[in-house]
């Protein structure tokens, strides 16, 4: 089968690799929009580059969009051939709607990554309402080589993706200016403080795996150090938990209506 990447920064790179990791027996064919830096990517991953948006389309079977919200209405513009081809597309914060004022009917199928995803995780997938059950089934067996597809309702897509696409990045910076509040109230060199809170960080997914938020109140001793953390962070709960939530879901929609969708 052959897989096209409309856009190939850093998403449809990830995704490509997860594929041909997965199955040496899938074709990659992608397209950037700078013909230099398409040459370097082909050299560098041994993908085949397309020539056009017509050549990357009329040799691909399934077709990931991976472009920026801001390009995607130029490059839906280009797409002419859309029969017995599956759509992918991973753009944040454009509904399929959107898709089919421009394009019909198409089958298109709406997966939300994330940087995670590199290793595995979760992948949240809709499944766009022209999508064929045969389509849908070798669309899901070539996104699990991603992350486990997780099947939502588009109305959910918003909410979803801050919890598989922000919170990795959200809890980093949240252990990053913790360590920096500890340290800056005992220096520590930086290195090895860096080093053991990463240490913690990297063992502790299996242990929450195993216990769930159970974890939380086993690992509290009542009168304990860890309990006073976790009373602080349950005060702003509403101050500062509830108004990150209601800021990225806000901006979700700011996106949305900034490109037109
Ligand atoms: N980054 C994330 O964590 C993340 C997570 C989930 C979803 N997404 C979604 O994934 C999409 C891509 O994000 P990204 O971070 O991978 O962006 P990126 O690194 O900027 O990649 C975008 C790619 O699109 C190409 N492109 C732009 N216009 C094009 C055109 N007319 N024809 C062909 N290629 C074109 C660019 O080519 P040039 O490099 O040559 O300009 C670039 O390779 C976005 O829509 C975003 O909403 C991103």
């Amino acid at each position: 089968m052959t897989i096209g990447f409309l856009g190939f920064g850093h998403m449809g790179q990830m995704i490509a690799l997860r594929l041909r990791a997965d199955s040496a027996s899938q074709k990659i064919l992608f397209l950037n929009q700078h013909p230099k830096k398409t040459a370097l990517l082909a050299k560098k991953h041994h993908f085949t580059r397309a020539t056009s948006i017509a050549d990357l389309i009329q040799k691909s079977e399934i077709i990931f969009i991976c472009v920026k919200p801001q390009n995607l209405n130029e490059v839906l513009s280009k797409i002419k051939t859309t029969k017995h081809k599956t759509f992918i597309t991973i753009v944040a914060a454009i509904p399929t709607t959107h898709y089919y004022q421009t394009l019909g009917p198409i089958e298109l199928i709406w997966a939300m990554p994330s940087i995670v995803n590199t290793y595995g995780g979760a992948l949240p997938t809709v499944r766009g309402r022209y999508v064929r059950a045969s389509t849908w089934k070798v669309a899901q067996k070539v996104l699990s080589s991603i992350a486990t597809v997780t099947p939502i309702k588009e109305s959910d897509m918003a909410v979803t993706t801050l919890i598989t696409g922000c919170s990795t990045t959200l809890i980093a910076e949240f252990a990053r200016l913790l360590l920096e509040a500890i340290t800056s109230l005992h220096p520590l060199n930086k290195t090895i403080a860096t080093k053991l809170l990463l240490a913690t960080l990297i063992a502790s997914p299996k242990l929450v795996e195993d216990k769930g938020f159970a974890l939380i109140d086993e690992a509290c001793t009542a009168g304990g150090i860890t309990e006073q953390g976790v009373k602080i962070m349950r005060a702003h709960q509403d101050t500062f938990f509830q108004a990150l939530a209601e800021r990225l879901l806000t901006r979700t929609e700011e996106l949305r209506k900034t490109y037109g969708a």
